[in-house]
């Protein structure tokens, strides 16, 4: 009982660790590096899937794509908090994030702006919007990438 009662206080103590993406805490940096990649791919897939709709390739579903933004918008917040000192390691991320952590905080801010108008034009229904929006989130991912992630 007593064991229990302390599993439960520290699984309280620190669950808002976990639900924090700009606080998670990592015991070593590998574990950094895989939060980050794995939210990558999530986040990737989940934005991905919206380029059929985008290229017209399957009828435009407004309240779907609402959804999807949506989780995209999540999904967009959870890398950044595993990018702390020291979690550079074998990662794909260049020495840059961190010597340059202005600029790679400024390609973040510009990607979550994109992100933001992304969501409004799904609000909006209008695929024109949505169309442009995408391309912009689009864009903002690869100017990171090429500054800031090392080419494979
Ligand atoms: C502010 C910078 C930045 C933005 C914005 C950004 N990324 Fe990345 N991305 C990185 C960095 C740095 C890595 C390398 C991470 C590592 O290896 O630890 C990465 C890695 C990835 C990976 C590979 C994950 C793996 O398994 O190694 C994918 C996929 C990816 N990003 C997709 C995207 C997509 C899609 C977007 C936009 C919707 C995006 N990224 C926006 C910086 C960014």
């Amino acid at each position: 009982m007593r064991k229990l009662s302390i599993l439960l206080v520290s699984g309280a103590l620190l669950s808002p660790l976990w639900m924090s993406s700009a606080s998670a805490q990592f015991a070593k940096p590998e574990d950094a590096i895989k939060y980050r990649q794995s939210a990558f791919v999530v986040m990737a897939s989940q934005f991905g899937r919206m380029q059929s709709t985008v290229k017209g390739q399957v009828p435009y579903d407004a309240a779907a794509i609402k959804a999807n933004v949506a989780l995209v918008k999540t999904l967009s917040t959870l890398p950044w908090g595993a990018f702390g000192p020291g979690t550079q390691g074998k990662s794909n991320a260049k020495p840059e994030v961190w010597s340059d952590a202005a600029g790679f905080k400024a390609a973040q801010t510009k990607f979550e702006g994109a992100v933001v108008k992304l969501s409004a034009a799904a609000d909006s229904g209008d695929l024109d919007k949505l169309r442009a929006a995408f391309g912009d989130v689009g864009a903002s991912c690869k100017a990171c990438h090429d500054a800031y992630r090392v080419k494979k």
